[in-house]
């Protein structure tokens, strides 16, 4: 199988992942943070570590501010429902996911409001003027993605940050797309919320997510309640990140392998990393813009505004049926729409769908070659 859907999750996982995953298992198979003896002291440090890991890899103040999360979407609600009250106003952009749009849209049943700003890909002076006009006296979060899962486009997260700030409002910034691809530093960048799948750039298992806050002394509501390990004899939800948001056993095959994840992003680099993806994606760009029949819906990925996501359709063909077509040639693409409506609203796709590709740092040229002649062969 050609596997080009890594931005729903990253596959091959690399050697390291693989191996701390199953040694996991092995060494380090007791509840973390609950008792006193060998192995669970050593699984508690290991778990510390890819705190720690993924603190350093981020920029975080401290490891404290990583939360670890089951998934980028869980971090997501917890940030929305535990940050939010009646009455406050939200901006987020065109080309959210409904991991944004849907707890955005149940919070509106507690007076929650929100303002959709337009992105303009390659002028990011216009996209930042859109969320300037957005803002408005109760205007408490932004939320904003880094980059759409759909088209790969990039957006000005750092800038939309700085102009939050001048108008007091914090940000939540949806890195499923862009961690492991984008480098990111929370001190730097003032983020105040980072929300990372575990299991796309950053080569991590599925099941996993991180939280990054910048300032782990606020104290944001709780998604679960339940024991932390510490503080038993209160039957208040500590108020300490991390502890506060992470409830009940931790996933710590999961999070070894994230940790062995990250490590191998950060050894090879997330510039290098994009750099390389997005050569190959501005190949397969070219031969498909040669081909008529294929529709292609953003100019050549180039940095610094795209990720490596390319979708395309056949011109007049639903995008299931090239998606079919594809697997019955050993090719794997996302096809449809990709959970994020407001997205394929933007670029005219919400009745076809897309087929989507999405390479990792394991595609080859030859990839690219397999799909194009693959699509050649079409017939109706
Ligand atoms: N959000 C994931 C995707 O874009 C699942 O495919």
């Amino acid at each position: 199988m050609i596997y080009l859907d890594n931005s729903a999750t990253t596959f091959p996982k690399p050697q390291g992942v693989r191996q701390t995953m199953h040694r996991a298992l092995v060494e380090y198979g007791a509840n973390p943070g609950r008792s006193g003896y060998g192995m669970c002291l050593r699984t508690t440090q290991a778990v510390y570590d890819c705190r720690k890991l993924a603190a350093d890899f981020f920029g975080a103040p401290g490891p404290e501010c990583v939360l670890f999360q089951p998934s980028c979407t869980q971090a997501l609600n917890l940030v929305l429902k535990g940050a939010l009250k009646p009455g406050d106003h939200v901006v987020v952009s065109d080309l959210e996911h409904n991991a944004v749009m849907r707890p955005l849209t149940a919070l509106e049943n507690r007076g929650i409001t929100y303002t959709v700003a337009k992105v303009t890909p390659g002028d990011n002076d216009a996209t930042l003027e859109a969320f300037r006009q957005a803002f408005g006296p109760k205007t408490r979060l932004v939320v904003c993605t880094m980059a759409s899962n759909v088209f790969g486009i990039r957006v000005p997260v750092e800038r939309i940050t700085a102009l939050a700030h001048q108008y007091g409002v914090k940000v939540c910034v949806d890195a499923a797309q862009g961690a492991g691809l984008i480098p990111i530093r929370m001190g730097e960048s003032g983020i105040d919320y980072l929300c990372c799948a575990g299991h796309k750039g950053l080569y991590g298992p599925m099941g996993t997510g991180l939280l990054i806050l910048r300032e782990p002394e606020e104290l944001l509501g709780t998604l679960v309640e339940g024991g932390t390990g510490t503080q038993s004899r209160d039957l208040h939800q500590p108020e300490e990140a991390p502890e506060r948001y992470e409830s009940g056993t931790l996933n710590v095959p999961g999070i070894l392998g994230l940790g062995a994840g990250i490590e191998f992003v950060r050894r090879r680099g997330p510039k290098r990393i994009c750099r390389e993806e997005l050569q190959k994606l501005r190949y397969l760009h070219s031969r498909l813009s040669r081909m008529g029949k294929v529709r292609l819906y953003t100019p050549s990925p180039e940095e610094p505004w795209f990720v490596p996501v390319l979708s395309f359709n056949l011109e007049g063909v639903p995008s299931e049926r090239v998606g079919e077509f594809l697997a019955k040639g050993g090719i794997a693409v996302r096809c449809g729409l990709h959970c994020a409506p407001l997205a394929h609203e933007k670029l005219g796709t919400l009745e076809t769908g897309t087929v989507r590709v999405s390479p990792s740092v394991f595609t080859r040229k030859e990839d690219m070659d397999a799909l194009v002649l693959r699509i050649s062969h079409w017939k109706e």
